[in-house]
């Protein structure tokens, strides 16, 4: 979907018009790669506008900034406190949030040292990302011909903007061959993740999704998924997975900021279970998205509201 090109961006602290909100051109960043970004989402509820899990987002952009040597004047209230003033600022009542931290423009060698660490908050709207019929039919996808990163590459716990090169081409070589999605194998051939999704099989009732030594971005859907899951009494078990396992389980999905929860009703042109989404899958979808629309309480405290929340008896 195409930007709206309205509303205003966060830049390093000043609330700047979309049009104006530029860098140069010699940029480290547009280069090297050299830029960490979180994607949060939040929504709109009948208690207002809510930020889904805004610390957990932002401390991962702390962690991601952490491994590449980055540093930046906010601490982890500050950065969610800017977050806030941006969607204020503009007045959003349900938008996709990304903040990027980069390196700019101060010379072009390789090393990124001595380039400033600036910082942007951009909000969107964005709807489902995979399309509403996804949500309920599953998608289509396929075993992509290329691994994740090997350990000890590119760390794939950093949400770096360099790793979404590699899920870049995961998802042109899906489109290019008419699936929805490709998910990656490690480089040693175990399930790894989507292009821009973690996955979790069922098998007879249980839960299963890849660990993160299997070359994935620790994602917060997959926590809270978890989460559900476990509330549920559903048995969680992070463990590698063969290729196969896919093939043979009962129901396979996608979770994730911008896929939510996302049934996958084929891979490599094999029907998944009934070849559409599955009981286990619909629980916990409806689970998640009763939690984000705030339909049900927040029982592990997810929500950060906006504006001042409408008093409980509203509801
Ligand atoms: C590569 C990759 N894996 C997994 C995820 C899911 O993470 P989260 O649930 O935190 O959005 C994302 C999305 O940010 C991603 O880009």
């Amino acid at each position: 979907m195409a930007f709206p090109g309205t509303g205003r961006i966060w830049m390093n602290g000043k609330l700047v018009p979309w049009a104006d909100a530029t860098i140069h051109v010699a940029s480290h960043v547009v280069h090297y790669g050299s830029g960490v970004f979180e994607g949060a989402r939040c929504y709109g509820t009948p208690r207002g506008s809510a930020c889904f899990r805004l610390d957990a987002h932002m401390r991962r952009l702390q962690q991601s900034m952490k491994i590449y040597r980055m540093e930046y004047p906010l601490d982890l209230n500050g950065w969610i406190q800017a977050v806030l003033e941006t969607i204020r600022a503009n007045a959003m009542k349900a938008c996709y949030i990304r903040p990027l931290v980069y390196r700019g423009y101060e010379t072009l060698g390789v090393n990124p040292l001595a380039c400033p660490v600036e910082a942007a908050i951009i909000l969107w709207e964005w709807g489902t990302y995979l399309g509403q019929e996804a949500l309920e039919q599953g998608v289509d996808v396929k075993i992509a011909s290329w691994a994740r990163m090997a350990a000890n590459t590119l760390p794939a716990l950093a949400k770096s903007t360099a790793n979404y090169a590699n899920s870049a081409l995961i998802k042109m070589e899906a489109l290019a061959d008419g699936y929805a999605e490709g998910i990656a194998l490690d480089v040693h051939g175990h399930v790894s993740e989507g292009s821009g999704q973690n996955l979790f099989i069922v098998r007879d009732g249980a839960l299963f999704t890849p660990p993160i030594a299997n070359s994935i971005l620790g994602g917060i859907t997959r926590d809270s998924v978890m989460t559900l899951a476990r509330d549920f009494g559903i048995s969680v078990t992070e463990t590698s997975l063969p290729r196969e396992a896919l093939y043979l389980a009962d129901e396979v999905f996608f979770v994730g900021t911008a896929a939510e929860v996302t049934p996958v009703r084929s891979i490599d042109k094999i029907a998944i279970g009934g070849g559409r989404r599955g009981p286990v899958t619909e629980r916990l979808q409806r689970a998640f998205f009763d939690v984000i629309n705030g339909v049900t309480p927040d029982r592990h405290g997810w929500l950060t509201y906006v504006y001042a929340p409408e008093p409980a008896h509203a509801r």
